[in-house]
């Protein structure tokens, strides 16, 4: 039993051994496994093998032409991973094609999760793309085409969740990046909150690598994120 099944650790790094050495260091604290693009880019399928026992969240973003999702949904549902991850931004047909394809699966399937819009990016940076709404405007509008089209929950950032829950209502799983706990650096990401906020405004699931695999003491940070989560859930 671990400390917080809503506690996923993001384990984004290309080594093995680093991999294992960070999921036995969080494995009492966290209910599931992140594998993410460097350590399924790294190691492939046996990135299941490092992830042990825990549920795996395989968060490939895939975003590409109905036909090659699905397919390679199918490739990876041997794998059992319990959530994916596709892109909203790849469409209503896309993510329709994704949820025939995890509805293949046998026994339990994976929770399809449509990304909104990356945690990274704020509305200067999406005006650049040639988004000219706001990123919450263009979330909202992300979050109705996903779950339409069959997704069964959101990433979003923890700024979106109250938005969201208020649109959608206690539905759709909402997964959340983005998290900071007081006092760590912000890095790349721009739309943050602490992970009490996080869980207050309505997220499942929190999404916390660097604040965690880069701390002094790995176990320590993530005991505290759980504690914080765990004391808002009471
Ligand atoms: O290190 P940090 O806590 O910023 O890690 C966040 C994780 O969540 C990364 O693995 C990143 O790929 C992922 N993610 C994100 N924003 C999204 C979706 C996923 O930061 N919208």
């Amino acid at each position: 039993m671990c400390l917080n099944s809503r506690l996923i650790v993001a384990i984004d790094t290309a080594d093995a051994g680093r991999a294992r050495a960070l999921i036995d260091s969080v494995t009492p604290y966290c209910g599931i496994i992140k594998i993410g693009l460097e350590l399924f880019s790294a190691l492939g399928p046996a990135a299941f093998a490092v992830a042990g026992s825990h549920k795996v969240f395989l968060d490939l973003k895939f975003h590409d032409i109905p036909n090659t999702v699905a397919g390679a949904i199918r490739s990876v549902l041997p794998r059992r991973p319990a959530m994916l991850t596709v892109h909203a931004a790849g469409g209503g047909k896309m993510i329709a094609a994704a949820r025939r394809s995890v509805e293949t699966a046998g026994g339990e399937r994976p929770i399809l999760l449509a990304v909104t819009v990356l945690t990274s990016l704020s509305s200067d940076d999406l005006a650049a793309t040639g988004v000219a709404d706001s990123a919450s405007r263009h979330v909202l509008r992300l979050a109705h085409l996903a779950l339409e089209s069959g997704a069964d929950g959101l990433v979003c950032s923890p700024r979106e969740l109250s938005m969201l829950r208020a649109e959608f209502g206690a539905g759709p799983t909402l997964v959340v990046p983005g998290i900071r706990p007081k006092g760590a650096i912000q890095g790349d990401q721009i739309r943050v909150a602490f992970p009490a906020d996080a869980v207050r405004a309505g997220a499942d699931y929190l999404v916390v690598g660097r604040p965690i695999t880069e701390a002094a003491d790995i176990g320590a940070a993530a005991a505290a994120i759980a504690k914080e989560i765990a004391d808002e859930i009471r």
